[in-house]
């Protein structure tokens, strides 16, 4: 198979190279809508980005009879939900909503 390449001229590799060209835009192209489709849109837009990583940890006997944690990465008082999630899915048909625990009654 390499004995192939060896023997290409000058104009042979000239005339495979808009060949070459069309393969790498179909690859960059493909990558491109993939990684759009597999979440190429980051869910956190604003909140903390000067950190690698968002995780926050609470202690239960901290939270009292009830907490509400934000879901939607919107809220302005995350990782606690101020309603804005509200706001959120009507301008986009979303879904989300918060993560309430709270004590047994
Ligand atoms: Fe994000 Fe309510 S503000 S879930």
């Amino acid at each position: 198979m390499m004995e192939f390449y060896k023997n290409l001229s000058a104009g042979d590799w000239a005339a495979l190279l808009p060949f070459g060209v069309a393969c790498a835009a179909v690859g960059f192209g493909a990558k491109i809508f993939i990684d759009k489709k597999l979440g190429g849109t980051p869910v956190n837009l604003s909140l903390r980005k000067n950190e690698s990583k968002i995780a926050d940890s609470f202690d239960i006997e901290d939270i009292g009879n009830k907490a509400v944690f934000c879901r939607c990465w919107r809220s302005a008082k995350f990782p606690y939900c101020d309603g804005s999630h509200n706001a959120h899915n009507a301008a986009t048909g979303d879904n989300v909503g918060p993560l309430i625990v709270k004590k047994k009654d």
